[in-house]
């Protein structure tokens, strides 16, 4: 009777291991997927809508002002404005989507990259300071956590006003020589604020923050 138990044991466990090594094939493979799919839209995004944009911007560039009158020139300067903004939306989303260093290097190397470039060439100073110790994460929580990131500078960006911004990401129950990543289910806290305009209304048809929601609740935030 005994021994039947413990065979009925050990067969549980055996299912309860299937299980669990297939739930991790599937989310490799569900990550896989969606970084391909990434990759896909960055490049669209790039030499279509980016070209397209670039002739429009030379086309533009081409129109003879001088026969404007004022109230024509100051919409064409306007119009030369939306076009240079909107191009430059592409370009720092096309090239940030998923890069290089995102896939070789990791979320830290990743973030630091895009700062710098962000802090180059926009007004908004970005200020990043993320845990030494947090070291690399699971490559799920990597790319939960990057395309939070994004999304949230885009909005910083695109609505803030903002001069300055911080991102601050830290594991607080780090200690000592405790490694994030020896402790897959550590608590992590990523900070993201501006000294902007601020929000108060909920009522928005943007998909950036509902998307933010999914992917914190998809890592049970
Ligand atoms: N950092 C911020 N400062 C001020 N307002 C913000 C900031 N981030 C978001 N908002 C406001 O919250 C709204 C909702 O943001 P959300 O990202 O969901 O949508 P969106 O950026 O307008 O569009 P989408 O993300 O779909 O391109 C924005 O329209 C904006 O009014
Ligand atoms: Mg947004």
């Amino acid at each position: 009777m005994k021994s039947k138990l413990v065979e009925v044991q050990q067969l549980s466990t055996d299912k309860q291991e299937a299980l669990q090594k297939q739930n991790a094939e599937l989310q490799a493979a569900l990550l896989q997927g969606q970084t391909i799919e990434r990759k896909r839209v960055a490049a669209d995004l790039h030499d279509s809508l980016g070209s397209t944009m670039s002739s429009l911007i030379y086309t533009v560039n081409a129109i003879d002002t001088n026969n404007l009158d004022n109230d024509e020139k100051n919409v064409y300067l306007h119009l030369k404005q939306m076009l240079d903004t909107a191009y430059n939306e592409i370009r720092l989303l096309s090239h940030n989507l998923l890069p290089e260093e995102f896939e070789k290097q990791g979320l830290a190397e990743a973030l630091k990259h895009f700062i710098r470039k962000i802090n180059q060439t926009k007004t908004i100073q970005f200020d990043l300071s993320i845990d030494p110790q947090l070291g690399r994460l699971s490559p799920q929580v990597e790319f939960e956590l990057y395309s939070i990131c994004l999304e949230l500078i885009n909005n910083i960006l695109k609505h803030s006003k903002a001069t300055q911004a911080q991102i601050n990401l830290s594991a607080p129950a780090l200690r000592g020589s405790d490694r994030a990543a020896d402790r897959p289910n550590g608590e992590l806290k990523l900070v993201i604020s501006d000294n902007g305009i601020g929000f108060f209304s909920n009522e928005s048809d943007g998909k950036g923050i509902k998307n933010v929601k999914a992917r914190v609740e998809s890592l049970n935030g």
